[in-house]
């Protein structure tokens, strides 16, 4: 008699309905294993053959064969689990092993079903206990045999292709590691989309030789097609960014304020997926644009992927969702004419924005050099809103999530930044994936502000408004965990164009606020990628899909991949043993009805389109910031201001900007009004004045984490990219020597020229240009080394200080704030050349500007300790 497949084989020994069974691991993909078939004995005869034995066929068999109308009697109930061998189904005497298997599954199927008499949850999901504390779903120990949970009988036939049918019970093969489709064609032939060898691709199928293109050509089609299709729509906004992979790593346990096991224990290692963007730009504009920079991470947990979708300023411009489509329309190019590209320095942005007070303290930040980050790796990142953390007794606390970057915070000059969308718009994008393939792995610590929500009420602000940060002087910063980005994508749209972040995406543990601006975020992102990646299946996606396994009953749709067995897509089942089942408290429980209201106010609980009355102060925190800038970030901000206003085409709207900045601070609006050649407007009329509630007062005079001067970092000068200028007649040891320092000091020096080739250094030596001035600009260095002369030789010198590229290059380095090593004569005479001067306004010293008039690197140590400082803004002053 032929058995069934022994339980071991496929099906987990033991699953309890307490407890959620654990996958099995996958085999390695290709692998293949004896035909199931062969090893149960259970196909003895092929496709199609005769019955192996001598019907002995019952007048109800026919019920088991059809798939219409049932048995009407079941059979005798037998323990749960017990194998069933279908020569010992009373009263069945099947005539072949197709006949045996169908008996065999349809009597396990109603053997399973049968366990399962009624709903014995439906009353617990009423009333408030079960709101609180839902229950895990009524699912029964699944059955040992595959053939009650199969969707066909004929599972068991294997092929290449649909495998050896042997189900990897309660296992989704789509979820987990990207090995499972990452895709190396070393030593293979070329072939089509179906897998047939391409014996041509050079030519199209002709007829003749100098005839037409045949339409029979399926291998063009087949080729012309994909390409046609190759692009999706990009982002609505943050269109252009750029991604890596890493690792989060938990400094200690968080347990008792969140369940999230990412924060579980000290050493818990998470992997992430980050993506940083600009937000106004096309997918194809420049990086380096005034703009705020998305910053969004993707932690592919055990519970699941949590995506904290921020920014790398803690504030946004507007408080209610129902303001994003106007915002977005207002900074993007102008609907007429499609100008400007990538830029807020336009009508509709700053009439936007003049109107809606609530605007101004991101505004100030965007005006700020924050808006133009040296580099992904030197920008904090924020989740802007408040969040929950929810621990496992299901106590919540409020948070704010920042990110900061090890190697400091760091911005551009304005000057600079406008040049580089021009020299290299893959300024940003090139220098993550640069830092990472040279194994600068960019890292960030993630710090908690942790506060209750009896706190949140005695602050001058509402924490439910995302115009507003809370000073750290008020809530300070714990430091939870670390993460480091040390893997580049193979493949940019495969991984970075197709991932799909979602302020949704959340895992037990953390919870959202009343935020309204987050309240909109949980529908607009999964609602616009529908649509950017094609339908509803984006989740599969390999760069998307988690490491955490998913089982539920949502099916189909556009692109599906994963082959579901069974023919179980609802909750609750009895044919499916209850699963998957609701993991109750093991599950995402949300939290709000723990919190205490914030207020007893009548508005925390009717139904209306309004505001609280705390969102109405606009400016104590813009007051705040430009308090909190160092005079040089003050001094920026004008200038940012001044820039922008002055490429608008609508005066009234100049004014207005202004009559808003008056209401910051009257320096700033003065030099703003200077800047653009206006008198000095009325401020515009306060929202809290006319509400008649008092002025709002910041808790804090100023807060010294706003200035970016407050996190210089602690990497000195890794990464910093430094031109070692050269001619002909340049001394190579002093070259040699400092080139040396520089890479131990983890700086990528780098020998430029006038055109590649060799020069001839001192004693004949020639050194290889590895890039030119007219190549890589100023605008694309850090710092800069002039050469030294071997005092034998000063005509290729000579030569270097008199060219106008040259001397651009060293005058925009000068400008720029960045260090100069001017070695011995011939240096000092490049500087001259270049109009740069020797010290700073009142004769004092340049503290970036290292004279070596010594032996070969006698000014390496200070010259490296100025890249370290990044940037010498004392010569602005
Ligand atoms: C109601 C307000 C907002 C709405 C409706 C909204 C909507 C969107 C949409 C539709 C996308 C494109 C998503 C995609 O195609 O995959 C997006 C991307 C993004 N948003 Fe928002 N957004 C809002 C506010 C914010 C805020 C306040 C932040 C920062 C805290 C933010 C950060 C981001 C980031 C970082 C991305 C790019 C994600 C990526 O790299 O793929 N958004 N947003």
């Amino acid at each position: 008699m032929a058995k069934t497949r022994s339980p071991s084989a496929s099906s987990p020994s033991s699953a309890s309905s307490a407890s959620t069974p654990a996958a099995p691991p996958s085999p390695p993909p290709g692998a293949t294993s004896p035909t199931r078939a062969t090893k149960a004995g259970l196909r003895t005869a092929p496709h199609g053959s005769a019955p192996l034995s001598p019907p002995r066929v019952e007048h109800v068999l026919g019920s088991f064969l059809a798939t219409v109308s049932g048995p009407a009697t079941p059979p005798a109930d037998e323990e749960d689990g017990e194998h069933l061998d279908p020569g010992e189904v009373p009263g069945f005497v099947p005539a072949s092993a197709a006949q045996r298997k169908l008996v065999l599954s349809k009597t396990l199927v109603q053997r399973g079903s049968a366990r399962m008499s009624a709903n014995p949850n439906k009353a617990a999901e009423h009333g408030e206990a079960n709101a609180l504390q839902p229950r895990q779903g009524e699912h029964a120990q699944p059955l040992p045999d595959d053939e009650a949970s199969g969707s066909t009988r004929s599972e068991e036939n294997d092929s290449e292709k649909v495998g050896d049918g042997r189900p990897h019970s309660g296992h989704n093969p789509l979820a987990g590691t990207l090995d499972r489709v990452r895709v190396d064609s070393r030593g293979r032939m070329l072939t089509t989309n179906q897998g047939v060898p391409v014996a041509d691709n050079q030519n199209s199928l002709k007829a003749g030789l100098r005839g037409p293109t045949l339409l029979e050509d399926f291998i063009l089609r087949e080729k012309i097609t994909q390409f046609d299709h190759e692009r999706i729509p990009e982002r609505v906004v943050h269109a252009r960014g750029s991604g890596a992979f890493g690792v989060f790593e938990c400094y200690d346990s968080q347990e008792q304020i969140t369940r999230a096991d990412l924060f579980g224990k000290a050493g818990k290692q998470t992997p992430v997926f980050v993506r940083f963007s600009t937000v106004a730009g096309e997918r194809g504009s420049a990086d380096t644009v005034r703009d705020t920079r998305g910053f969004a991470v993707k932690f592919y947990t055990e519970q699941g992927n949590w995506d904290l979708v921020g920014n790398n300023m803690p504030v946004f411009f507007i408080q209610d969702a129902m303001k994003f489509p106007d915002l977005i329309h207002a900074v993007k190019p102008e609907p007429h004419n499609g100008m400007p590209q990538a830029a807020s320095a336009h009508d509709t942005f700053w009439d936007f924005i003049s109107l809606m007070p609530e605007s101004i303290h991101h505004t100030l930040w965007a005006m700020s050099d924050r808006g133009i980050p040296r580099s992904y790796r030197t920008m904090q990142g924020f989740g802007v809103h408040t969040y929950k953390l929810v621990n496992a007794a299901g106590e919540a606390v409020f948070v704010k999530f920042h990110w900061l970057p090890t190697a400091g915070t760091h911005s551009m000059v304005w000057d600079e930044a406008a040049k580089i969308c021009g020299a290299d718009a893959d300024f940003h994008r090139r220098d993550l994936w640069e830092a990472i393939e040279t194994g600068l792995y960019p890292q960030w610590e993630l710090a908690f502000q942790v506060f209750s929500a009896e706190q949140a009420a005695t602050f001058s602000f509402d924490v439910l408004d995302a115009t507003k940060l809370i000073p750290e002087e008020l809530v300070p910063l714990r430091v939870v965990g670390k993460m480091t980005l040390d893997r580049n994508p193979d493949n940019f749209f495969a991984e970075t164009e197709q991932a799909a972040f979602c302020t949704a995406h959340i895992v037990p543990g953390i919870d959202f606020s009343n935020d309204p601006l987050l309240q909109g975020r949980i529908h607009s992102y999964l609602d616009t990628q529908i649509s950017r990646l094609g339908g509803p299946n984006f989740h599969e996606i390999a760069v998307n899909a988690p490491i955490a396994q998913v089982h539920n009953n949502q099916r189909d749709g556009m692109h599906r991949q994963a082959i579901h067995r069974g023919r179980v897509a609802y909750e609750p089942n009895s044919l499916g043993g209850g699963c998957p089942h609701q993991a109750g408290m093991a599950g995402f429980v949300s939290t709000a009805r723990r919190m205490a209201p914030l207020s007893e106010s009548a508005s925390e609980i009717e139904k209306l389109r309004g505001k609280p009355e705390k969102f109405a102060d606009h400016f104590s925190q813009a007051q705040l910031f430009w308090r909190s800038q160092t005079a040089v970030e003050q001094r920026h901000i004008v200038d940012a201001f001044r820039f922008e206003l002055t490429r608008l085409t609508v005066p009234a709207i100049r004014e207005r900007v202004v009559s808003q900045l008056l209401n910051v601070d009257a320096r700033l609006a003065r030099g703003v009004a200077d800047g653009i050649g206006i008198a000095l407007p009325t401020p515009q009329p306060l929202a809290i004045e006319e509400l008649g509630l008092a002025p709002v007062m910041s808790e804090v005079e100023a807060s010294a984490g706003l200035s970016l001067f407050a996190r210089p970092g602690n990497v000195r000068c890794a990464g910093r990219r430094v031109a070692l200028l050269v001619a002909d007649g340049a001394d190579a040891t002093a070259l040699r020597e400092v080139q040396r320092r520089l890479a131990e000091a983890d700086a990528v020096p780098r020998v430029v020229g006038m055109r590649l080739g060799r020069v001839l250094c001192s004693q004949g030596q020639p050194i290889e240009i590895e890039t030119t001035v007219e190549s890589l600009p100023s605008v694309l260095w850090d710092a800069v080394v002039l050469p030294q002369g071997d005092g034998q030789n000063d005509a290729g010198l000579s030569a270097l200080a008199a060219d106008p590229d040259v001397q651009d290059f060293i005058k925009q380095q000068y400008r720029h704030g960045k260090p100069i090593l001017a070695a011995g004569r011939h240096g000092r005479d490049m500087l001259v050349k270049a109009g740069v001067p020797l010290k700073l306004a009142g004769d004092r010293p340049d503290p970036g500007l290292v004279l070596d008039e010594g032996q070969a690197d006698s000014g390496s140590d200070e010259f490296i300790a100025a890249v370290g400082r990044h940037r010498q803004h004392e010569r602005e002053g």
